[in-house]
């Protein structure tokens, strides 16, 4: 556990070289990791932290909405508490990479790359963060399922909800395991971000973004336009795969990251 701005953190930390930070989705935690962080412990210091709230990372004091920069500083604070000096790659997924666009805006130079994973740059239109807010208050009330089971058809792909009933199954279990007040603290946080579509341009780091072709919640297409609209960037589109596809299908994520990842370590 490492004691970082008023909470403690807790993170995977395993092989040597280049950091990569693997930051999750939400309600998850960095389980969702765990065959990338297999894949890439031979080849890359990899930083698998749970966020605030989540797994084994406490949600700390006043936690009314835990905004993506608040995530950031958090994991900037982590990076120092243990002695990270060089330039990371930031990997993010879906919230995972709302919080990589923030680190990029307040810490660029702390980055070696991005990868940017089943997520989105537009802010919420306000009736979905009038959503997120409702659904945030129902959570606080009722525990985690209302969220889980309005969540649950949404991030997964259509070839794992009819082939892969296991994963379906250990998703729903982290997700359900994840405290009421980390979920709607994140839900107020996530309503809160900002639109970062008009920076993407400026993204002057090597910048692999990774989308799973089934995904809902992040479409291929508009994950295409971001990753037109970051200079140099490479694009990969994961079959079988819907919106957690590190998950759904963890040997073509492993081969994209790899692939790109030795090209810039
Ligand atoms: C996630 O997977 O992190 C969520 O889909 C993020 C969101 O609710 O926008």
């Amino acid at each position: 556990m490492l004691s970082v701005n008023g909470t403690e953190l807790w993170c995977e930390d395993r092989g040597q070289g280049t950091p990569l930070l693997l930051v999750h989705g939400f309600p998850l935690d960095h389980t969702m990791w765990a065959a990338q962080i297999d894949a890439m412990a031979p080849h890359a210091r990899v930083i698998a932290p749970d966020l605030r709230g989540f797994g084994r990372s406490r949600l700390g004091e006043n936690a009314g909405a835990i905004t993506m920069e608040r995530f950031a500083d958090d994991l900037a604070a982590m990076l120092d508490a243990l002695d990270v000096c060089q330039p990371i790659v930031f990997c993010g997924l879906s919230m995972g990479g709302y919080i990589a666009l923030q680190f990029w805006r307040k810490y660029a130079a702390r980055l070696r790359g991005l990868i940017l994973c089943d997520t989105r740059a537009a802010a919420d239109s306000p009736e979905a963060a009038a959503a997120r807010r409702a659904m945030a208050d129902r959570v606080l009330g009722e525990g985690p399922e209302p969220q889980v089971e309005a969540m649950l058809p949404r991030v997964l792909g259509e070839t794992t909800a009819r082939l892969h009933p296991h994963v379906v199954d250990g998703v729903r279990r982290v997700m359900m395991s994840a405290s009421a007040a980390a979920i709607a603290a994140a839900q107020r946080g996530m309503a809160e971000r900002p639109d970062m579509t008009a920076a993407l341009g400026r993204i002057a780091c090597p910048t692999l973004v990774v989308v799973g072709q089934e995904d809902a919640s992040s479409p291929p297409a508009e994950m295409r336009g971001m990753a037109q609209a970051i200079p140099g960037s490479r694009f990969v589109e994961i079959p079988a795969a819907g919106h957690l596809s590190p998950l759904e299908n963890p040997a073509g994520v492993n081969a994209a990251m790899l692939e790109w990842f030795l090209t810039v370590s």
